[in-house]
């Protein structure tokens, strides 16, 4: 039978920045997808958001500024180690508010914000177009957030994976982990549709597909399925080069070659990825309003794709609470990609017995879930 030091279950950018880490540690590593490796990434929108996505304090907001900062290297990094360029564009985020009301919440997030960090601006209606000059001024306020970056989340999915692969990983792709194999309360393999392989240490890493996996254990893990429907649009003439985003959650995102993405609704407990009429109309709606210019634009796809969300909207980080050998990593909801640098170096330390990341892991802990 087949062996390996560590088996992570999914090879999205979660399992394969973890799967990457550990490798370079010299351990064998193999990842399990049922699908393409990748997939429920790649829909994903790219933007950084460590501030754009905190309005008050958050445990998760430290690691998401560290990881944040980890970008500019990471895209060397994986420019040499795998070949692929994760196209990071660096021009920033406009996050607006379009009632009243929206300018009240939005206010508040400037002011807890900005306490943190002085670079942060507010910018009144008719201050937006002149910080980003394909928007309207017909917003109430925005704030300049501008070290809130973007990748091209398919690009770093797949350098994920290549600089994974270049490290030793084997990847089983279209391979579907069965059972979990546990003996006297520790892990020790997994069947799959291909047959058994041993291991000591098993990963779950698997996004929303993470809770049914642990389903046998006596332990369940409060994580659905957030459906997301995404749409991109080809702009001709000017074009803008920030991200933009509305309180609502609709956000524009600017890619090379005047590809704008938008994104993205959400729809709780669905892992149907397919596009809906009233999805894309409430996008284009709202989109439209803060950037007119993309009506001109031609439509280029559609797609949808699903976010891992825990009960408690925190990343699931840890061992499992009775089975020895056997960890979980999901329910990075919407910031997996921003998350996934400092989750592969941290899961890493965390599995190497480090008792600082432990500590520092511990609001995550999937124990949290088993009291
Ligand atoms: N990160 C944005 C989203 O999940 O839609």
């Amino acid at each position: 039978m087949k062996a390996y030091d560590h088996i992570i279950i999914g090879g999205g950018v979660i399992g394969c920045s973890i799967a990457y880490r550990l490798a370079e540690e010299g351990l064998s590593v193999a990842i399990f997808d049922a699908g393409k490796a990748g997939q429920a990434s790649m829909a994903a929108g790219g933007m950084l958001g460590a501030q754009n996505e905190f309005e008050r304090e958050n445990p998760l907001l430290e690691m998401a500024l560290e990881s944040r900062m980890i970008f500019p290297a990471l895209r060397d990094e994986l420019l040499s180690e795998s070949g692929i360029d994760i196209e990071l564009r660096t021009a920033g985020l406009v996050k607006t508010a379009a009632t009243e009301s929206d300018r009240d919440e939005l206010h508040r997030q400037f002011r807890f914000l900005s306490k943190k960090d002085p670079s942060i601006q507010w910018l009144e209606p008719e201050e937006v177009p002149k910080v980003e000059p394909c928007m309207t001024s017909r917003t109430a306020g925005a704030i300049l957030l501008e070290k809130d970056h973007q990748v091209k989340a398919p690009l770093l999915a797949k350098a994920f994976l290549k600089a994974a692969v270049n490290a030793g990983v084997h990847v089983y792709e279209e391979t579907k982990v069965l059972r979990l194999v546990i003996q006297q309360g520790q892990i020790s393999g997994i069947d799959t549709s291909i047959g058994p392989f041993h291991t000591t240490q098993v990963m779950v890493a698997a996004g929303a597909w993470s809770s049914s996996l642990l389903a046998d254990t006596d332990f369940s893990l409060p994580v659905i399925p957030v459906k997301g429907e995404c749409l991109s649009i080809r702009l001709a003439g000017p074009a803008p080069v920030k991200t933009v985003f509305a309180v609502d959650g609709c956000y524009i995102v600017p890619k090379r070659n005047k590809e704008m993405l938008i994104g993205a609704t959400s729809i709780p407990g669905s892992f149907d990825t397919s596009v809906t009429a009233r999805g894309i109309l409430s996008l284009l709606k709202r989109a439209s309003r803060l950037l007119p210019v993309l009506l001109d634009g031609t439509v280029d796809r559609t797609w949808a794709g699903v976010r891992p969300q825990a009960a408690d909207h925190l990343p699931v980080m840890g061992s499992h609470p009775f089975i020895e050998g056997l960890h979980i990593c999901t329910g990075h909801y919407r910031n997996g990609i921003l998350l996934s640098p400092i989750t592969g170096i941290r899961m890493k330390e965390y599995v190497k017995g480090c008792q600082k990341v432990k500590k520092m892991l511990t609001p995550f802990s999937p124990g949290r879930f088993s009291v």
